[in-house]
């Protein structure tokens, strides 16, 4: 552990207090957007005396980033400027953010904490599957492998028969991948004949997109690792946000010397007490060129007391984000609940999606999934009334089945897009 993760409990505020009074003080008097707001809301960085002050202060969003377009939340000059990302989000122009040098060195610090915390030691051999390029995925892992003195393997994404090659060959201890892509690839090392529990992997590093108890047991098994969850989001840095640690599996430590997190009620946006569930919101502590004030993420999870890094709050493992809840026939539905489902029911792959339709006026809502190779005929048919029984009894909704052949849905290669909207098509 580092000495930030040896914090006791005092010296930990001391500290989120002092970097939260410079982030605030930072953002005023170099965002316009943060003056302006600010301004609005009554409120000055003077009036933050305690960590609960912050409440006082207004909340950044989506809508924020994208009105500023391309660089207007950029807190530094555009020299100081080493780095930019770009989250593509699904309309619209994308979220652009920037890293000071310091910036970049405090996110390589993070994300070898991160890596540490899942069981990577320098020396080990990481290979990186998660995208390079404007997403934070890939160069995020990649600088923070580094700092802890880890061999990388700069994979990307793509290339998936490659990828297989390259881990058979170059015996890599961690994988860092998405969930949904480690799905694909262990279905290649199947197609080309290799065992993925004989494989060097020891730890998958997986985040991104929300993934299920479920998907952790399936990957396990499947491949005989350690299955991590790690979180973050561009808007707040990138991967190493928060990260659960292997030798407890119980939810994401936050780092919170470096972002601070509020829980809020996303009707009524008061702050809600530890182990309540509600949005999540972020403010940076030590960020220069973007700092961030009372994020609104729309990820939905609760606070709760630290475990193996007593010194951090964990969040509970991200099951939905707002953006994905269906509203079908006025029941709320989580892509994630029915991963749950699926991969509780005998004989049908993880591997589905969820196609939204109209009929008769209605909104309708049908799962398509694979059978696993080894299903036969038979069983499929049952699979699919125990999939429509299953999400009756626990999501309380009638939805179709279709159950395919194996290898006929769409396959990830980084985010796994589960909903497929076609309502109001003709
Ligand atoms: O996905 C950063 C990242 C890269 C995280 C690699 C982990 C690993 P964005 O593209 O900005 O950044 O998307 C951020 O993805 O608000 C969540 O909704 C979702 N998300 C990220 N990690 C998790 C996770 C990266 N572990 C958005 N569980 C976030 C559930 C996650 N959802």
């Amino acid at each position: 552990m580092d000495d930030a993760e040896r914090l006791g409990a005092d010296e930990l505020q001391d500290l989120q207090l002092k970097r939260l009074q410079w982030t605030l003080a930072h953002a005023y008097a170099n965002v316009p957007l943060y003056t302006r707001k600010f301004d609005a809301a009554g409120v000055h960085p003077d009036d933050c005396r305690s960590l609960a002050d912050l409440a006082k202060f207004p909340f950044t969003t989506k809508h924020d980033l994208r009105d500023e377009y391309p660089f207007g939340m950029f807190a530094v000059p555009q020299s100081d400027v080493r780095r930019i990302h770009a989250s593509s989000g699904t309309t619209g122009k994308p979220t652009v953010v920037g890293y000071t040098e310091r910036d970049i060195d405090t996110w390589a610090g993070v994300m070898a904490r991160s890596i540490r915390a899942a069981g990577g030691r320098p020396g080990h051999k990481v290979h990186v599957a998660y995208g390079y390029g404007l997403f934070t995925g890939g160069l995020g892992a990649h600088y923070g492998a580094e700092k802890l003195g880890c061999t990388v393997i700069p994979a990307s994404g793509g290339m998936t028969a490659r990828q297989v090659q390259i881990i058979n060959d170059f015996r890599p201890e961690i994988i860092m991948v998405t969930p949904s892509y480690m799905l694909t690839l262990l279905d290649e090392f199947e197609r080309q004949g290799l065992d993925p529990r004989q494989s060097s992997l020891r730890v998958g590093i997986f985040g991104a997109e929300p993934w299920t108890e479920q998907m952790r047991a399936e990957i396990e098994e499947r491949a005989d690792l350690d299955a991590v969850d790690i979180y973050g989001l561009s808007e707040v840095m990138g991967p190493g946000v928060a990260q659960e640690c292997v030798e407890t599996k119980d939810g994401l430590h936050v780092w919170e010397d470096h972002f601070y997190p509020e829980i809020v009620d996303p009707v009524d946006e008061c702050v809600l007490a530890e182990g309540e569930t509600g949005e999540l919101l972020f403010t940076s502590l030590t960020k220069q060129a973007l700092p961030i004030i009372r994020y609104r993420t729309r990820d939905l999870t609760r606070l709760l007391p630290g475990t193996a890094r007593p010194a951090f709050r964990r969040m509970e493992k991200v099951t939905g984000r707002s953006d994905d809840m269906i509203i079908l026939r006025g029941v709320n539905v989580f892509p994630t609940q029915i991963e749950e489902i699926v991969l509780r029911t005998e004989g049908l792959a993880p591997h589905f999606q969820i196609r939204l339709s109209t009929q008769d006026r209605m909104d309708a809502l049908t799962v398509l999934v694979e059978a696993r190779a080894e299903t036969a005929t038979d069983r499929r048919i049952d699979a699919a009334a125990e999939l429509v029984a299953g999400i009756k009894d626990s999501v309380g909704v009638s939805v179709a089945v279709d159950v395919s052949d194996p290898d006929t849905l769409e396959r990830s290669v980084g985010k796994m897009r589960r909903v497929i909207d076609e309502r109001g098509r003709p």
